[in-house]
């Protein structure tokens, strides 16, 4: 932990997870800054089909899915697939379609069996999660051996440009590699915006790992 986490966590009171999963069952109801479906051109859709490889009728995890926006992009283009909606808000995996598995847990104790998955991502989540490297470790452990993670998320360089709520934590580019690396074989990352055409302009961030 950095000097700054240091300072931000002591200045953050504990966060309680049942206040954390009644704040997202109520956001569930705001579709404008919780919405249940994403234009798929956007590039962080294209970046979790991209990197999801070769998953047909593989095993897919959405961790921290919220209303499967992006699970069920991956569902209608791979229909034969597994696709694993869990989160830990029960109102946000009501809004998520049938035809993906629902599963309610948290992404620190991921209710998945160990290496069950060909991959998992995890869009906007992980700065919710409060135990950072207890989730990275849970992402990779429900990938099998080979299996690919992808994490999109904030730049903590970028804190500050949105109102959070006192839980949330955004993330240093080498933090998150360092962590997905104790797991994972290959790592790397990139900024991102959300168009493929626009430069980042400084607020997402990709990590991209190999178990
Ligand atoms: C900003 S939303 C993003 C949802 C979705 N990934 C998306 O991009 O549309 C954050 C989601 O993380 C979920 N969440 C928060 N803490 C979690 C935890 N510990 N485990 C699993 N999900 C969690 C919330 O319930 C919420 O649905």
């Amino acid at each position: 932990m950095g000097i700054l986490d240091r300072i931000r966590s002591r200045a953050r009171p504990a966060a309680n997870p049942a206040d954390i999963r009644a704040y997202f069952n109520r956001a569930a109801g705001d579709e404008e800054h919780y919405p249940s479906t994403i234009d798929p051109r956007i590039w962080h859709v294209k970046l979790v089909l991209e990197h999801l490889g070769d998953v047909p009728e593989g095993k897919v995890a959405d961790v921290g899915c919220g209303k499967g926006r992006f699970a069920r992009i991956v569902k209608e283009r791979f229909p034969r697939a597994r696709v694993v909606a869990m989160d830990l808000a029960e109102a946000m995996l009501r809004g998520a379609p049938a035809d993906l598995e629902r599963v309610a847990g948290s992404m620190t104790a991921i209710p998945l069996a160990t290496e069950s998955m060909d991959a998992a991502y995890a869009t906007e989540s992980l700065e919710h999660a409060v135990d950072i490297p207890r989730a990275v470790e849970e992402l990779a452990r429900i990938v099998k051996p080979g299996g690919r993670i992808l994490i999109i998320d904030k730049d903590a360089e970028a804190w500050g440009r949105l109102e959070t709520p006192q839980w949330e934590r955004w993330f240093g580019r080498r933090e998150l590699e360092r962590l997905l690396a104790r797991h994972c074989r290959r790592v790397w990352s990139q900024p991102i915006s959300y168009w493929e055409d626009v430069p980042p302009d400084g607020l997402f961030l990709a990590w991209f790992a190999e178990k």
